[in-house]
């Protein structure tokens, strides 16, 4: 196997973490590089479900270690909790887990702001999971924030935690909802947590570095999609992080070198959770029927997700920030009886017709999509594991995908359980 990236190439939850879990039988190591637990990522095996948020989705194979990268913001609440439900499953996680001491914590200053500054914003509010992401990673940025190795360092934490408290008790103030935690509360708590969290913190920088020369096999699985990239997407409706495969890098400390193959995850249609621009959405019959059938609500928050016809602009976009090199298309299943289905290749904008994501938020709010046309199959693909057993429609309408974009299917999805896949080029 090459090292592989694996990135939401739409909006997010195309179905990351059922490609990363089937692919992961052929890595060793599975890294998170950023993103925290705004993310929802399932895997179905038998008779199991588990949604991950912060615990890289390979966890589940016997033998593969984990990587919890220092890109990633850690909620410890989530992550202990996360731990101890994989735990009562049987699986064992100590010793496969790795958290980076890096990584940065997000602690319940960025969860309550979060919150606060949501119901604020009224009708111009991002939408966010709620996580105190955004917050997080503000610190981060503003050099204030707490890296989890510091959680082992009680004076050091300390003095860190006053400093935030301070600056939180005069934010909260400001919207008229003072701090209802005090500090010593937090230092307290989060000491606790630290000591819970010691046997799984490493350098994951020197950590990669071994394994690397090591020549074993990583997969990178991102989290959140192309378009809700801090910088390539449709800011501010966006979430804190970069979402793009060379965040990879930056996230669990490789260089670009390492990595061999971007596969751009892709769901058959598109969704996107939260507020924003998304020209294919449709409002209509269609749209329910794409939402009940895909079973359209979120992993993390269980809000229904805007469904859409499959974005190509979007795809455009996200090949060329991610350099992909291969697609995997999911849930081509939840298309199976539709009298017809379309391929947006283009965006009306004024009396312009574009191709290519715009940078633009404010044309892209304006964008009428231009569609191709294919008519459905009206066949159940959920037993099909060849792409040659695949109804001649179908394979029209994927190819059709794959030449828009110039780049080949390595796998299609048609169910969410492990087997459900159709390998392709991979
Ligand atoms: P992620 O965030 O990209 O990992 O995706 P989510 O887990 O948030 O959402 C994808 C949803 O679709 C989950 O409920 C999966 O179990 C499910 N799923 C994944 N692949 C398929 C597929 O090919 N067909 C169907 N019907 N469901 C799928
Ligand atoms: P996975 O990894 C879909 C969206 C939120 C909101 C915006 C900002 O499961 O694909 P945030 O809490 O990150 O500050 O919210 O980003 N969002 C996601 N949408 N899937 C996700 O993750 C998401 N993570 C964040 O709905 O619009
Ligand atoms: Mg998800």
């Amino acid at each position: 196997m090459k090292n592989r990236v694996v990135v939401g190439s739409h909006w997010g939850d195309e179905g990351k973490a059922k490609v990363v879990d089937y692919l992961t039988s052929e890595a060793d190591v599975v890294v998170r590089f950023q993103g925290g637990a705004n993310a929802g990522h399932t895997v179905e095996v038998g008779n199991d479900k588990f949604i991950f948020h912060l615990i890289p989705s390979g966890i589940m194979h016997p033998n593969k270690i984990c990587v919890i990268g220092n890109g990633v913001v850690l909620d410890p609440v989530q992550i202990l909790k996360e731990i101890a439900e994989v735990e009562a499953k049987g699986i064992v996680v100590q010793g496969r887990l790795l958290i980076s001491d890096s990584a940065q914590v997000v602690l319940p200053y960025h969860r309550f702001y979060d919150t606060a500054k949501e119901n604020k914003a009224g009708n111009k509010a991002i939408g966010t999971t709620g996580r105190g992401i955004g917050p997080t990673y503000a610190d981060k940025v503003a050099r204030r924030g707490v890296r989890v190795g510091q959680l082992t360092q009680p004076a050091v934490f300390e003095e860190r935690c006053r400093e935030l408290h301070g600056i939180y008790q005069q934010w909260f103030e400001a919207l008229g909802q003072p701090l209802q935690i005090s500090c010593d509360q937090v230092v307290e708590e989060f000491l606790e947590y630290g000591k819970n969290l010691a046997p799984y913190l490493v350098d994951t920088a020197e950590w990669m570095d071994k394994t690397v020369r090591a020549g074993k096999k990583i997969i990178f699985e991102g989290a959140q999609g192309t378009i809700l990239d801090l910088d390539h997407g449709t800011h501010p409706y966006v979430t804190s992080s970069n979402t793009v495969a060379a965040a990879a890098c930056i996230g669990s400390g490789v260089g670009p070198r390492v990595i061999e193959e971007v596969i751009g995850v892709v769901k058959a249609y598109t969704t996107r959770v939260g507020n924003g621009p998304f020209p294919t959405e449709l409002l209509d019959a269609t749209g329910e029927k794409l939402r009940a059938k895909g079973f359209e609500f979120g992993a993390t928050t269980g809000r229904p997700r805007r469904c859409g016809w499959f974005d190509g602009v979007v795809l455009r976009k996200a090949v060329a920030v991610n350099g992909l090199t291969h697609l995997a298309i999911t849930k081509l299943d939840v298309l199976d009886e539709f009298s017809h289905v379309k391929l947006c290749v283009g965006y009306q904008i004024g009396d312009k017709v574009v191709d290519f994501f715009p940078s633009d938020v404010n044309a892209i709010q304006n964008a009428k999509p231009i569609y191709k046309e294919f008519p459905g199959w009206n066949t159940s693909t959920v037993e099909m594991r060849e792409w040659e057993q695949l109804p001649e429609n179908a394979k029209k309408f994927l190819n059709a995908i794959s030449e828009w974009v110039n780049v080949p299917i390595g796998l299609v999805s048609v169910g969410p359980k492990r087997h459900q896949v159709i390998r392709v080029t991979l």
